[in-house]
């Protein structure tokens, strides 16, 4: 447990969480990432100050106090979703859950490649399983704030897409919204519920389920799909049409990706697994204002995919996101990226003359679409 002082004023903690970011870099990556959920979970965070209204997204039924969201992956099993709220995300995606705990892919299995501002993590799907994670969720049931889940296939299942069923109902009224993730590459054949066929089948069977499961705030509850970066255009256009036919709520653009570009330049970039972070921006960039080229005006799409910046923020909200998460950038830059970001989307809006960031959604689609 760290020492009360931290827990005095979210500028004083930045400061003090300084020195322990440093130690956590020269930590193997998932000591470092035991350790941060360890310090959130035990440390009583003062709860943010309210964001610039400017900054407020409705979407989906859900206020968002600000439009960035910590992305999949970093909470596996909802810890310290009520932490990262209170520390100034607009919202948390927990998870990949799957319907039983399993232990993931042998360590190591998670990589920095310092050189290149990335990360390539093969986790495979570790976490406590659904009863685990709806135990702590249910703690959370009057926590203000969105809350949403990813939700995976267990490694060994019998029938991937039951999986999801299985979960959809198991989260019943502890969710905000849920995602489909169909595209962790650690998990050998889970991208093949994106080819037509497959996901033609899945969207069917969870658009059936749904309607008899509700969201946290007794409503509806918004179903979103996380696709790869390293789909080809003809699948993405299959992928839209079937979502949109389908009144997916929303897609989340994009996961990892299984390509390694020539100028990756760490020692651990061959590695095996899925690359995040900083290469991965203009691929996971492209692929969004492609989906937002297909789907039309509507539908809810969160970009995600090396943010490092408030400028890599704001491009990829003018590209075509409602919303933007990230993750790896936050393990080279900290915390203090988060009000950077917040603080750069305010400037722009102003510099734009926007009152609020609906406005500012897919204003540049058409350049980061081109290939
Ligand atoms: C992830 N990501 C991820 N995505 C998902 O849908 N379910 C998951 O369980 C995980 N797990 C996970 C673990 C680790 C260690 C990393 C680095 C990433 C992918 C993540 O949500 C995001 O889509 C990508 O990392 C791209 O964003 P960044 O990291 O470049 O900001």
């Amino acid at each position: 447990m760290l020492p009360d002082i931290l827990c005095k004023s979210k500028a004083t903690m930045l400061r003090l969480l300084s020195p322990f970011h440093s130690v956590l870099l020269a930590l193997p990556p998932e000591r470092a990432h035991d350790a941060t959920l360890k310090a959130l979970r035990y440390l009583p965070v003062q709860k943010n100050a309210p964001d610039d209204a400017r900054l407020h997204v409705h979407l989906l039924g859900l206020n968002f106090s600000n439009p960035v969201g910590m992305a999949a992956g970093f909470d596996k099993n909802a810890l310290v979703a009520d932490k990262l709220l209170a520390l100034g995300f607009g919202f948390v995606e927990v998870g990949g859950v799957t319907p039983r705990a399993q232990s993931g892919n042998p360590r190591p299995r998670v990589f920095r490649l310092n050189e290149d501002g990335a990360l390539i993590n093969r986790l495979g799907f570790n976490n406590e399983g659904l009863q685990v994670v709806r135990a702590r969720l249910e703690g959370m049931r009057k926590l203000s704030g969105v809350i949403g889940i990813n939700l995976g296939a267990n490694k060994d299942s019998m029938d991937r897409v039951q999986d999801y069923l299985t979960l959809l109902a198991g989260l019943d009224g502890l969710a905000d919204f849920v995602t489909l993730n169909i595209s962790s590459p650690n998990t050998p054949g889970l991208r093949g519920l994106q080819d037509k066929e497959h996901f033609s089948a899945l969207l069917q069977r969870v658009s059936d389920k749904r309607a008899n499961i509700k969201s946290r705030n007794g409503g509806v509850l918004p179903v979103l799909v996380k696709i790869a970066p390293d789909v080809a255009l003809d699948e993405l256009d299959d992928i839209c049409a079937l979502a949109v036919q389908h009144r997916i709520d929303g897609m989340i653009v994009s996961n990892t990706t299984l390509l390694r570009l020539s100028s990756l330049r760490a020692h651990d970039a061959k590695e095996t697994g899925g690359l995040s972070g900083k290469p991965l921006f203009d691929l996971s960039t492209r692929r969004l204002a492609q989906t937002r080229q297909r789907v039309g005006e509507k539908m809810v799409l969160i970009g995600v995919g090396g943010i490092d910046s408030g400028e890599a923020a704001w491009a990829k909200i003018c590209a075509g996101a409602n919303l933007v998460q990230l993750y790896t950038a936050l393990v080279y830059k900290g915390l203090p990226l988060l009000d950077e970001i917040k603080a750069t989307l305010c400037r722009q809006l102003e510099a734009h003359g926007f009152s609020g960031i609906e406005q500012a959604v897919g204003s540049q689609t058409g350049k980061f679409a081109q290939e």
